[in-house]
């Protein structure tokens, strides 16, 4: 089948692919959007994070035909050409990134976390990254990286960009309707 989908504010179009295929398999091994990884394939570890009309989904449990005429961002769509997004320096500066397999997740999340709350607590944070595993860090840098990037107004700069439903969600941490039970995003 054939699906159209903006990604990252362009729009793309993608022939033969498979009933079955993920949305993670066309953005990775169609699309060359090697960002978002494939850790678990089973909605478990949030690696492969991606915003889909503004709610960041498990992009391995999202049938590559339910993006059909819908827009996706990715972790590549954060950066502003060379220049990385405030969430992605804050964990450079931060030292939250080691093997980086979970980063691209956190990434999203994290942005999705502070385009909401823009001061979270770490009650907040903790609740808001549940779903992104990581096996290196042990996570407190990934904390003091989400601070950092909430002290420099990490979430502002995209608040625009957020759908209309999305904008105004109350809280952190609130579920998360993905449509998908399984997905722990
Ligand atoms: S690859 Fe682990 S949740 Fe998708
Ligand atoms: S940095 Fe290796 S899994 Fe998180």
């Amino acid at each position: 089948m054939r699906v159209n989908v903006e990604v990252n504010g362009e729009q793309r179009t993608e022939d033969n692919v498979w009933e079955g295929e993920s949305l993670l398999s066309l953005l990775r091994d169609r699309l060359g959007l090697p960002g978002a990884k494939n850790a678990c394939e089973q909605g478990e570890c949030g690696s492969c994070t991606v915003y889909l009309d503004g709610v960041p989904v498990c992009a391995c449990l999202v049938a590559a035909g339910q993006a059909e005429g819908r827009s996706v961002r990715t972790v590549e769509g954060l950066a502003d050409g060379d220049a990385l997004h405030p969430v992605q320096q804050a964990f450079v500066e931060a030292g939250a990134v080691q093997c980086g397999f979970c980063t691209p997740g956190l990434l999203v999340a994290t942005h999705d976390l502070l385009s909401r709350v823009s001061h979270p607590s770490d009650g907040e944070i903790r609740e808001a990254l549940a779903g992104n595993l990581c096996r290196c860090t042990g996570y407190e840098h990934i904390l003091d990286a989400v601070r950092l990037a909430a002290t420099r107004g990490g979430g502002r700069r995209d608040q625009e960009w957020r759908s209309p439903d999305r904008a105004g969600r109350p809280g952190a941490g609130a579920p998360r309707d993905t449509g998908d039970p399984e997905c722990e995003r």
